[in-house]
């Protein structure tokens, strides 16, 4: 594919021109591939962090898969697939996953009386990755600290098998009303929800395991047809990182020593990524865990523009939609060492 370059918007971007062999195109701040609808400028900018730019940037303009992962507290795999063939869905289990299903031939995902029994909930490839990695077991307490709407909460809930105590908490009381009810149909035994600034909770319990889904840009999400992505106004998007490390160290407060956290975002900036993370070995004793074999992505990047973050920040690993069809996601996991 041929991709226009005609810089016109003077934004200081020029320099991602190199990287991309000089194929990129902007007009006022916002990028486009050939023909094609415009990519925001900030995720254009971020490309050049990809093993494969154009190819990333090609796969925003593909519609998203329909991606479900079944609920076991719900129903047991056989009916669960059953009742998939019969509502005449072909699916496969794309990247090894257990519970995630890509499926074809749904009338829409929200639709089924499947969905409303609490058999599976709508919940992308990527999106599915934080808890996975977080692993909790049974009989555990952990703590979602930025938990709605609640996809990720029931899928903790699912792989501790309904046992032990999950905390649900959230800032926002009309996202928690979704998540109750995404909650209450998804059968999820042993949550308790909170509404708490995620930087005031109080310290009185302690966690085996801690996720920080933190709110983001949402770079991530943006596809052309299907995606969910809000441009933020540039004075927000500012003030996201102070938010996610003030976040990210209440975590660690909160987690017993020996404790995992799992930092998650849905954004390509590494301002919100990769800088966060390091920010926070700066002032606690995190370490940073290799995350499980044979997931896709890239590692984590040491250097941004004028930054440099720790060697270890390979370790963790940014995913996008050219490797998974799915969201753009970002995961580290860390363990709280004293
Ligand atoms: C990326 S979304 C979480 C998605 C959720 N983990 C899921 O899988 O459904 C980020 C959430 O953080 C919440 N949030 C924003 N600022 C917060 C804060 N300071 N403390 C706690 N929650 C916050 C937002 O209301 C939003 O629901």
């Amino acid at each position: 594919m041929r991709v226009r370059t005609d810089l016109q918007d003077g934004t200081g971007v020029c320099g991602r021109q190199n990287l991309l062999g000089g194929r990129l195109t902007s007009r006022a701040g916002r990028f486009t591939l050939g023909h094609m609808l415009p990519v925001p400028g900030e995720i254009t900018r971020h490309a050049r962090l990809a093993d494969d730019p154009e190819a990333f940037l090609e796969a925003l303009h593909r519609p998203l898969p329909t991606d479900l992962r079944w609920n076991p507290l719900a129903v047991d795999r056989a009916r669960f697939e059953e009742m998939l063939e019969r509502e005449g869905s072909g699916w496969e289990r794309p990247f090894g996953s257990d519970d995630l299903y890509r499926v074809t031939g749904l009338p829409g995902p929200g639709l089924t009386w499947a969905y409303h029994l609490g058999w599976y909930h709508p919940q992308g490839y990527t999106s599915t990755l934080p808890p996975a990695v977080l692993a909790p077991r049974p009989g555990e307490n952990v703590l979602d600290l930025c938990a709605a709407p609640g996809g990720k909460t029931s899928q903790l809930a699912a792989m501790m098998q309904g046992e032990g105590l999950v905390v649900a908490n959230d800032i926002s009381i009309g996202r928690l009303s979704v998540l109750a009810a995404n909650l209450e149909r998804l059968r999820v035994p042993n949550a308790l929800l909170s509404r708490y600034r995620g930087e005031s909770l109080p310290e009185s319990l302690s966690f085996d395991r801690v996720l920080v889904d933190a709110p983001c840009s949402g770079e991530g999400t943006f596809r052309i047809e299907g995606g969910r992505w809000r441009e933020d106004p540039p004075e927000a998007v500012r003030k996201l990182p102070g938010v996610q490390l003030r976040l990210l160290q209440k975590a660690f407060r909160l987690v017993r020593p020996g404790g995992l956290v799992c930092y998650s975002t849905c954004t390509y900036a590494p301002e919100e990524d990769e800088g966060v993370v390091a920010a926070l070995l700066e002032t606690t004793g995190a370490e940073v865990m290799p995350l499980p074999e044979g997931l896709s992505g890239t590692p984590g990047i040491t250097e941004w523009e004028e930054a440099t973050y720790p060697s270890e920040l390979a370790r963790t690993r940014r995913f996008w939609p050219h490797h998974t069809d799915s969201w753009g996601f970002y995961v580290a996991l860390l363990r709280r060492r004293d």
